[in-house]
């Protein structure tokens, strides 16, 4: 349940005076909160079913995770709270998820689609291998894929545009 310090149930629910002046207080919908293992929607993989994902951080180092098919690698990383911002939420309208792909699974993965390609455009330090990591959902086809975070990158504004 949400709560607001010092305010009691009823002052969220109509006008709240104050001094002479009467302000509208916005009458508030409860809210579920998920556990924090709910973040990213990934799925716990079934037993046997576990296919493999390492991200190569910024600095170097590397984390291995077990994942389930049909997770993408945006929901894997923010899930496992690593810096891959999503600032679309995974709807292919910016290039903040972008991710440097092994040159041994790149081939492995489905094409690009146009709106892919055009978000890529605009991502900073694209490579040869660059993909969102939004638009990657794990199989058995990449099972053990190897993703590396790039240095930057950029979110897309109105002056992009000018
Ligand atoms: S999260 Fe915005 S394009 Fe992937």
């Amino acid at each position: 349940m949400f709560r607001i310090a010092g305010l009691s149930k009823s002052l969220l629910r109509g006008p709240l005076a104050v001094g002479r002046a009467n302000i509208m207080v916005p009458k508030y919908a409860g809210f579920a909160q998920s556990a924090l293992r709910f973040h990213g929607h990934v799925h716990k993989p079934k037993p046997g079913e576990e296919l493999h994902v390492t991200f190569i951080l910024k600095d170097g180092s590397q984390r291995q995770y077990e994942v389930s098919a049909g997770d993408t690698l945006l929901d894997i990383a923010q899930a496992n709270n690593l810096e891959m911002e999503g600032a679309c939420g995974g709807s292919c309208a910016c290039s903040t998820c972008h991710v440097i792909v092994d040159p041994d699974y790149y081939d492995a993965l489905e094409e690009p689609d146009d709106d892919e390609n055009d978000m890529l455009d605009l991502a900073y330090g694209l490579t040869e291998t660059s993909r969102l990591g939004c638009q990657i959902k794990m199989s058995k086809d990449i099972d053990g894929i190897r993703v590396a975070l790039p240095a930057m990158t950029r979110n897309v504004s109105n002056t992009d545009f000018d």
